[in-house]
């Protein structure tokens, strides 16, 4: 526990959307505050790279054509036990199965295009902010 950082992504189904401000509202509600934040394309090399553990999977393939379909917004948030309150508060990864008030419930489209990422360790989230982050870009006062 404690003050923790973690990495959120804001994926192409809602920015395509314009819902960002909506969703950074459910994570400032949730009491996380958002040091880092910038809205990129990514490349198809840095989307394979990003979900590398996933490679096996039989969602990669149009995971990464997804995550390459419009800009997403990548963030750091940071706050108490930051890693799991953004988990909670992003809902679970399948929006039918997550929670009334979740940002999952509320917005995400399918599965697949579930609106946000948030990592699921500190451990994760230590190398995820490093694969989007300078430290000069994350500002904490
Ligand atoms: P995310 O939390 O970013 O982690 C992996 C992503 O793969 C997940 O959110 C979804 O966008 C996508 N995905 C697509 N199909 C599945 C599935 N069946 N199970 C888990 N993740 C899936």
């Amino acid at each position: 526990m404690g003050i923790e950082k973690t990495l959120s992504i804001i994926k192409p189904d809602a920015t395509k959307r314009n819902i960002t401000g909506k969703i950074n509202s459910k994570l400032e509600d949730s009491g996380l505050e958002i040091i880092g934040q910038k809205r990129i394309l990514l490349t198809k090399q840095r989307a394979e790279e990003f979900y590398f553990v996933h490679r096996e999977r039989p969602f990669y393939n149009s995971l990464v054509n997804y995550m390459i379909s419009g800009p997403v917004v990548v963030q750091v948030l940071m706050g108490e036990n930051a890693v799991t309150q953004n988990r909670e508060i992003m809902g679970a990864t399948d929006p039918k199965e997550a929670k009334v008030g979740t940002i999952r419930k509320e917005f995400a489209k399918s599965i697949e295009e579930n609106s946000v990422h948030g990592s699921d360790s500190l451990e994760n989230a230590k190398k995820e902010i490093e694969f989007f982050f300078t430290n000069e870009e994350i500002i904490e006062n």
